[in-house]
């Protein structure tokens, strides 16, 4: 019993050496030293052996125990520094990798343009108004002095819906109409951003749903040189301070004079927009009267003035959402 049990503490001293992982070490343990381990065992059956020779092999029992225990221990501690260790080296953070890239979402070149526009026009002291994308026909047009039948309304191909005379704004100037009827009697300096719809022929510079931002002041005493000034400050400060601007006599049912703008660009004229003086018969309509009230209005096309600014050869790309021609801007 003697030898055995020093066999027994040899043996286990070299494998507890050997062990690779905790886990392997309480197996070890438990196989020597747990309730049925082999030392255990034998430490019960001391009890059992003769008188005489039970206070040595107790004794030499206990001493292999206590230095077993202690050697498990050891290892045990040593073990798990080594695992710890391990596991911090395999979640650690290699900082000289290169970075995973965040995509990044961008503005819509026509929301830059937009804001653009918008800040341009703040500083001269003009508010946002939303106005609707579905509109009557009767604001889009009647009250606009283009009454059924009148042939300005070819200008406009419409957009109908279903529902007798609920049709798609082909442009931003209903919007007049309903700050007019918001505000009257008192002045207004709003512009009204926005989409409008046409059936248009589809091509290069016609799209069929576009912005537009209408503008428009109505007080009393505004006259076409208010109305060329503001246009000249828009344009220097969207194009340049030494850009000049031109002005060409046209026609729209709902200003009078009306006029078209044009910026110097590249050697030629961009025309950016129509405008000109609220038609009496308009702001009649909208409940201002027209002998003590005066106006203006103009409506521009922001995507034509990108498309131009940035050298785009088709306005399509817009709104096919092509990320390839986003993610330029
Ligand atoms: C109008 O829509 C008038 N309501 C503008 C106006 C407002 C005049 C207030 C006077 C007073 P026009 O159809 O020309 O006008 O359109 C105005 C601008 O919208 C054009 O100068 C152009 O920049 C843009 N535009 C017109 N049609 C298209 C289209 N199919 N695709 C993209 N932009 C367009």
């Amino acid at each position: 019993m003697l030898d055995r049990l020093e066999q027994l503490q040899g043996e286990t001293l070299t494998q507890i050496d050997r062990t690779a992982s905790s886990a392997e070490l309480d197996r070890l343990e438990s196989a020597v030293l747990g309730k049925k381990g082999e030392l255990t065992t034998m430490l019960r059956t001391v009890g059992q052996l003769p008188p005489e020779e039970r206070p040595q092999v107790g004794k030499l029992a206990n001493e292999v125990r206590v230095a077993l225990e202690a050697a498990f221990q050891a290892r045990r501690a040593a073990l798990q520094s080594h695992e710890l260790a391990s596991q911090m080296a395999a979640g650690a953070i290699d900082v000289t990798l290169p970075g995973r890239r965040v995509p990044q979402g961008r503005l819509h070149p026509a929301t830059i343009t937009l804001r653009q526009i918008y800040n341009i026009w703040a500083e001269m002291g003009f508010q946002v108004y939303q106005s609707r994308d579905v509109e009557d026909d009767d604001t889009n047009f009647t009250l606009l002095n283009i009454p059924p039948h009148h042939p300005a309304r070819d200008m406009w191909d419409t957009f109908y819906t279903t529902q007798k005379g609920v049709i798609l704004r082909t442009h931003t100037s209903p919007g007049q109409i309903r700050a007019m009827h918001e505000y009257a009697p008192e002045p207004i300096r709003v512009i009204l951003p926005g989409m409008v719809y046409r059936y248009e022929q589809v091509d290069a510079t016609h799209e069929m749903q576009f912005n537009q931002v209408e503008g428009l002041a109505v007080g009393r005493g505004i006259r076409m040189t208010d109305l060329k000034g503001v246009m000249i400050a828009f344009a220097r400060r969207m194009y340049g301070a030494e850009r000049r601007v031109r002005f060409r006599c046209s026609h729209f049912p709902f200003t009078e004079p009306s006029v078209e703008v044009d910026v110097e660009w590249e050697g030629g004229w961009l025309e950016i927009g129509g405008a000109g003086m609220v038609h009496p018969t308009v702001l009649k309509n909208g409940g201002y009267d027209p002998r003590v009230f005066s106006g203006f209005a103009f409506g521009i096309g922001p995507e034509r003035i990108t498309l131009i600014k940035h050298a785009i050869e088709d306005i399509r790309v817009f709104w096919a959402n092509d990320l390839r021609f986003l993610e330029q801007f």
